[in-house]
C-alpha cells in the first residue's frame, strides 16, 4: 500500500510520530503556550471554553498582569473579576474560576491538582478541561476532546456514531489516548487542536497539507465530509426583551442581578421577556412591578439591540422609564444603585446592557456639548 500504512491503523504507531514533528514546525503562538505553568493553563482554559483563540489572546495577557498567581486571584474582589472578564462572556465561567483559585487555595495547598477526577470536583471544570489542566500543564496521558479533536480523531479513525453522543467520546478515547507517546501529552493535545484549526477544518479541510494523511481513515475512503456525523440540531429559540432606563439628570439605575440566574452578579438595566400578546410597554410594566414593586410610565425607545447568547437569541429593545411611583425593592435582585453616567465602566455587564450603557452616555456627551 502506498505510504506503508494501513489506513485507520492507529496503533500502528508513526502518525504519533508525524504529529508530533508537524507540530514542531506549525504549533501556533499564543501567551499561554510561553510560560505554560498550570496557572497559565487553568485561567486560558477556562478563558477559551467557550471563546475563540484571538479573542483570548488580549484578555489572557490582561489577565495575568492582573492577577499573575493563584493567590492574588483568590483575594480578589469579584467586581474586579468580573470585570477584567468582561467581554468575553458567559460571565459565569469568571466566578467559577474565582471560586476554583480559592477552593484550590483553601484544600489543595495553593496546587493545582494534576488529577482529572480531582480537578472535576472544581467549580467550572469538566471532562475537558480537567483533561485539559492534566495534559498540557502535567503532561498526563488524556485527551482534551474539544470540538477541533474531536473532528480530527472522527476523520482520522472513521468513526461513525454522532459526534455529540458520548459513545462517540468513549470510542474516541479508548482509541486514542494509548497511543499518546509518554510524557508528550501536552504536545499532542496541542498539536490536535492546531491541526483541527489550521488543516482538519470542518468544511474545506486542506487534506494534502495533513501529516496524518497517511493513516487517516476518512481520506482513504472520501469521506471527509461526512465525518464527523452530526446529529439534527433543535432550532434555538428567539425572544423578544425589554428593559427599562431610568435616569436622573447624569445618573441612571442599575439592578445587579442574582448570582445562580444566568449572566449572575452582572448589572442591567432592568426589564424581562415580552409574553405573546403583550405590548413592550405593558411588560415593562409587569417586569418593574414584579421584580422591583413599583408602578411605572414607559417612554420613548432609546434603541433595539440583537444579541445571540449559546442557546438563544434576543432582540432587546430599551424604553425610558420617565416615571416611578413607589421605591424600588430588589425582590429579584442582589441590589439596586444609581449611578453616575461617567462611572458605568466599573460596573460589570453583559454585552446589551454594555451597549446600552454607551449610548447612554453619547447621548449625554452631546447634550453637554450642545449645552
Ligand atoms: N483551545 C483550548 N485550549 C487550547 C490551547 N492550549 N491552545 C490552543 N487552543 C486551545
Amino acid at each position: 500500500m502506498k505510504h506503508g500504512a494501513t489506513p485507520g491503523q492507529a496503533h500502528s504507531s508513526g502518525w504519533t510520530a508525524a504529529l508530533l514533528q508537524w507540530y514542531a514546525q506549525h504549533a501556533r503562538s499564543f501567551p499561554w503556550r510561553e510560560h505554560p505553568t498550570p496557572y497559565a493553563v487553568l485561567v486560558s482554559e477556562f478563558m477559551l471554553q467557550q471563546t475563540r483563540t484571538e479573542t483570548v489572546r488580549e484578555y489572557f495577557t490582561r489577565w495575568m498582569a492582573r492577577f499573575p498567581d493563584l493567590a492574588s486571584l483568590a483575594q480578589a474582589d469579584e467586581a474586579d473579576v468580573l470585570r477584567l472578564w468582561e467581554g468575553l462572556g458567559y460571565y459565569r465561567r469568571a466566578r467559577q474560576l474565582h471560586q476554583t483559585a480559592q477552593r484550590i487555595m483553601t484544600e489543595h495547598q495553593g496546587r493545582i491538582p494534576d488529577d482529572p477526577a480531582q480537578l472535576q470536583r472544581l467549580p467550572g471544570i469538566g471532562p475537558y478541561t480537567a483533561a485539559a489542566i492534566a495534559a498540557i500543564a502535567y503532561n498526563r496521558p488524556v485527551l482534551a476532546l474539544d470540538g477541533n479533536l474531536k473532528r480530527v480523531l472522527a476523520r482520522f479513525f472513521g468513526v461513525d456514531h454522532p459526534i455529540q453522543t458520548p459513545r462517540a467520546a468513549r470510542e474516541l478515547r479508548e482509541r486514542a489516548e494509548p497511543a499518546i507517546p509518554a510524557g508528550q501529552s501536552a504536545a499532542f493535545n496541542q498539536a490536535l487542536m492546531d491541526l483541527g484549526a489550521q488543516v482538519c477544518t470542518p468544511r474545506q479541510p486542506r487534506c494534502e497539507a495533513c501529516p496524518l494523511r497517511p493513516w487517516c481513515r476518512a481520506f482513504h475512503e472520501g469521506k471527509q465530509h461526512e465525518w464527523p456525523r452530526r446529529q439534527p440540531r433543535k432550532a434555538i429559540p428567539h425572544y423578544l426583551v425589554v428593559a427599562g432606563v431610568w435616569q436622573r439628570g447624569d445618573q441612571v439605575f442599575l439592578a445587579q442581578r442574582p448570582a445562580d440566574a444566568m449572566l449572575g452578579g452582572l448589572w442591567e438595566f432592568p426589564g424581562g421577556k415580552v409574553k405573546p400578546g403583550e405590548s413592550l410597554e405593558d411588560a415593562l410594566r409587569r417586569e418593574w412591578r414584579e421584580e422591583l414593586a413599583v408602578e411605572i410610565v414607559p417612554g420613548p425607545r432609546l434603541g433595539t439591540f440583537r444579541h445571540a447568547y449559546s442557546h438563544f437569541r434576543i432582540t432587546l429593545h430599551a424604553l425610558r422609564v420617565v416615571y416611578v411611583q413607589g421605591e424600588p425593592q430588589p425582590l429579584y435582585h442582589q441590589k439596586l444603585a444609581w449611578v453616575p453616567l461617567d462611572q458605568l465602566d466599573q460596573y460589570p455587564m453583559g454585552k446589551v446592557d454594555r451597549a446600552i450603557a454607551q449610548r447612554l452616555r453619547e447621548e449625554y456627551r452631546q447634550q453637554e456639548a450642545r449645552a
